[in-house]
């Protein structure tokens, strides 16, 4: 099966250092179809280099998320949602690429420019029937959260503090969807509006399965292969200062 990796991104100091670092990850998965999808009015050269640059197999998107989506007065739990329209845009851009019909095996995967990687994730979530499902370290609070595992190997609920009772309470990078199920469940995906913080992931995985579907990697859950890693903003407070800018170089 192919690995569907669809990666949000968006222009900021380290946007190039993130997707190089995504990259190099990524050049060791074999069979490997990248979606990256960039929150931009247009597709940018920093980007479109970079991807012509790897020699990996992409498919490179764009869409913007409105300012109002940003902004606009909601409640205190409802946080502004971060790379949810281009998620969605990659998905729909798999429904009208990919022939249901057609024998093609996949696996999609959300894989955020930012988290760490561990490239056996990758060869675990390939053999994923409907959604695969496996712990995340440095989310909600703790060192990891994780699908409870009962003793005949099904998912019963989750080994978290934040609101345990979300249908599932797992982070974007902690589950595969097989594609198959993707392209037989057209109406599934990330809903965009009034959607509390944490509920992202269920609003598209209820459009998918039940909790007994679910199928634990990494050793039953008992393994970390991905680590939900967030990067320090760089400060640039001495741009500009006392005549001095660093040019125009691309960083
Ligand atoms: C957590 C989850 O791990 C994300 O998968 C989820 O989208 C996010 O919360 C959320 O609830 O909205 P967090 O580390 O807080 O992640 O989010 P980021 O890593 O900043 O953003 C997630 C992805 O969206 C990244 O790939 C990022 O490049 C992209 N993004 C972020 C955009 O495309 N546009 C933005 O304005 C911000
Ligand atoms: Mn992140």
């Amino acid at each position: 099966p192919t690995l569907h990796v669809i990666t949000p991104t968006y222009g900021r100091p380290v946007q190039k250092a993130e997707l190089t670092r995504l990259t190099n990850t990524l050049l060791h998965v074999p069979n490997l179809h990248w979606l990256v999808v960039e929150d931009s009015v247009q597709r940018t050269a920093l980007v479109s280099r970079l991807l012509e640059n790897t020699g990996l197999n992409y498919t490179h998107l764009n869409v913007e998320t409105p300012e109002n989506l940003k902004t606009q007065k909601k409640p205190r739990n409802v946080r502004f949602p971060r790379g949810t329209m281009q998620r969605n845009l990659a998905l729909r851009w798999l429904r009208e690429h990919i022939n249901p019909n057609s024998s093609h095996k996949g696996v999609v995967y959300f894989a955020d420019d930012d988290n760490t990687y561990n490239l056996e994730l990758f060869e675990e979530m390939r053999w994923t029937r409907k959604v695969s499902v496996w712990p995340v370290a440095f989310i909600g609070g703790l060192r990891y959260e994780s699908p409870k595992i009962n003793s005949q190997g099904k998912v019963f609920g989750w080994k978290t503090v934040f609101d345990p009772r979300r249908p599932f309470a797992i982070d974007m990078a902690g589950f595969a969807v097989n594609l198959q199920l993707i392209l037989s469940k057209p109406q599934a995906c990330f809903k965009l509006k009034g959607v509390k913080g944490g509920y992202q992931e269920s609003s598209l995985l209820q459009g998918l399965v039940t909790l007994s579907d679910l199928e634990p990697k990494a050793a039953n859950c008992t393994k970390i292969l991905v680590w939900h890693t967030r990067t320090e903003r760089p400060l640039l407070v001495n741009e500009g200062k006392k005549g001095f800018t660093s040019g125009s170089m691309e960083v």
